[in-house]
């Protein structure tokens, strides 16, 4: 792995080194020319986003599951400086995080290549200083946080009535939307997540970020328990969802649970999912995945009842490795081809499939949404539930310019595209090229079985925010395909 690793990462390095010239290049000599591009494709991505409304008569239903915390949001590096952490000469990948050292040593890994990542800080002490320290940092945030509530509150803005699986404090409830109905405990303390965002370009000692991105630390006591389950399944039935999501499982990862704890949750989980009605449709939002036992556990309780699935680029190769009985990736290039993503997605796709047919139970997988930061890309089998991909693809493009820049409006200053003139469909040898036509920017086309979309992102250049980006990102795409 270590060698794969390594030429991923150089291969990142250059990449994106080609992908800051060619924007240099572009930039400079004649601006207007890429204004008019950039003008057009906005214009034909926000044309292809209104082309359909969600179902018209009511509002679509969504249950949305597990978790939710409150987010600090701070600048990564001024916390770690706060904190007097040197930068390490030695970035290392932990799987959970003990101590000061590996803290430095684990951001360190991440934050070069600007891979997104999140762990898991098995010390008390160690995570209340970096809370105490994020308090007095100047400019610091607090937002509602964790998979389920950021999805729970995208699909309430867009106009879904939505019930959210979590145990919250009154004072998060509170802030919801009222389209949001929470089913879980009420708790005192609810789970705080520590986001160290960072811009690209960003240096801690010998270190610069590639990429704008964040790295996460949490050490819940609520989520990894999934204690809102019951509570949400109660009532599930009546509520009768057109789209059941699940997320916020990576709260799991790496935690220390008794022996035999966490398989009960998620054959608890697994038995709620298989009793879903066959009118509702599952969507599994993928995470930053490390415990390899937790990993096998959701191929064989979660996988097999999702109709979807989301992720990013991380993730991708992540749950591929494990399909292919290889050490799980846990980081590859931050800025892929297209067609490494579709080939991955295709491979992905087929093989969750050869084990549903395998299985002989469970659901298929009908759809596959990667979002990267220069694209997004949508399997979707043809003649399956699933509607409008194109514009699906479209408007979760947009989402993540205006989640990552923080605004609804796409101010054209602070954007840039990044995706090649033309992507190749394929690595195989012979493939067919598509250009990126601004005006139909969207590309969607068939192959066996299935329909494939791809659509550029308007890459925000002042970052307002990275993380949450994923969730609202899959969470833009789905309402428009339920
Ligand atoms: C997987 O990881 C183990 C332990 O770190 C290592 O010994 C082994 O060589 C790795 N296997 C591959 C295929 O990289
Ligand atoms: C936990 O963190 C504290 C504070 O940083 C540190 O003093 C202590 O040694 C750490 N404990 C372990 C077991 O590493
Ligand atoms: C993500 O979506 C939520 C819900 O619509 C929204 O409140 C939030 O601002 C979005 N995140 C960002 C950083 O734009």
């Amino acid at each position: 792995m270590a060698i794969e690793l390594r030429s991923g990462v150089k291969y990142g390095s250059f990449l994106s080194l080609a992908v800051v010239l060619v924007a240099y290049w572009f930039r400079s000599p004649d601006s207007s020319i890429l204004d008019d591009r950039l003008d057009t494709v906005l214009s034909s991505l926000l044309r292809a986003e209104r082309k359909v409304g969600m179902n018209g008569v009511s509002s679509p239903r969504v249950a949305i599951g597990f978790g939710g915390c409150v987010d600090i949001i701070v600048d990564g590096v001024t916390l770690l400086n706060k904190m007097g952490l040197k930068p390490t000469d030695q970035p290392l990948h932990h799987d959970y995080i003990e101590n000061a050292e590996q803290l430095a040593q684990s951001f360190a890994y991440f934050f070069s290549p600007g891979a997104a990542s999140e762990r898991f800080v098995m010390n008390d002490t160690l995570f209340s200083e970096l809370v105490e320290a994020s308090r007095e940092i100047p400019g610091n945030r607090w937002s509602i946080g964790g998979n389920a509530p950021v999805m729970a509150s995208r699909m309430a803005l867009e106009g879904c009535d939505v019930l959210l699986g979590g145990s919250f404090s009154t004072d998060f409830t509170d802030i919801l939307s009222q389209r949001i109905t929470v089913a879980g405990n009420t708790v005192d303390e609810p789970d705080i997540h520590l986001i160290l965002e960072y811009p690209t370009g960003a240096t801690w000692g010998p270190y610069t970020s590639r990429r704008a991105n964040r790295y996460i630390v949490h050490s819940d006591d609520h989520n990894p328990y999934l204690d809102s389950m019951e509570q949400f399944q109660e009532k599930l039935n009546s509520f009768k969802p057109d789209l059941l999501v699940v997320g916020g499982l990576q709260m799991m990862d790496s935690f220390p649970f008794k022996k035999g704890e966490r398989e009960a949750l998620l054959g608890k989980l697994a038995k709620m999912l298989s009793s879903a009605s066959p009118q509702t449709a599952v969507h599994f939002e993928m995470a930053s995945f490390v415990d390899e036992s937790l990993m096998s556990d959701l191929l064989e309780f979660v996988l097999p009842h999702s109709d979807s699935l989301g992720m990013n680029e991380q993730e991708l190769p992540n749950l591929l490795s494990l399909f292919r009985g290889s050490n799980l990736t846990v980081l590859s290039d931050p800025n892929p081809r297209v067609a490494t993503v579709l080939d991955q997605m295709r491979d992905l796709y087929r093989l969750v499939n050869q084990r549903h047919q395998e299985a002989e139970m469970g659901r298929p997988l009908t759809r596959l949404h990667v979002h990267t930061l220069a694209f997004q890309a949508i399997i979707v089998k043809r003649g399956s539930k699933w509607k409008n991909t194109m514009s699906a693809t479209a408007k979760a493009s947009l989402t993540a310019n205006r989640h990552v820049c923080g605004s609804p409006d796409i101010d054209l200053s602070k954007a840039r595209l990044i995706m090649d003139e033309s992507f190749s469909i394929s690595r195989q040898e012979g493939s067919q090229r598509i250009p990126l036509q601004e005006s139909r920017p969207v590309s969607c086309w068939d192959e066996d079985g299935y329909e494939v979309c791809v659509a550029p992102v308007l890459v925000c250049t002042e970052v307002y925010q990275t993380a949450g980006g994923g969730d609202n990102i899959s969470a833009a795409g789905l309402v428009l395909q339920i």
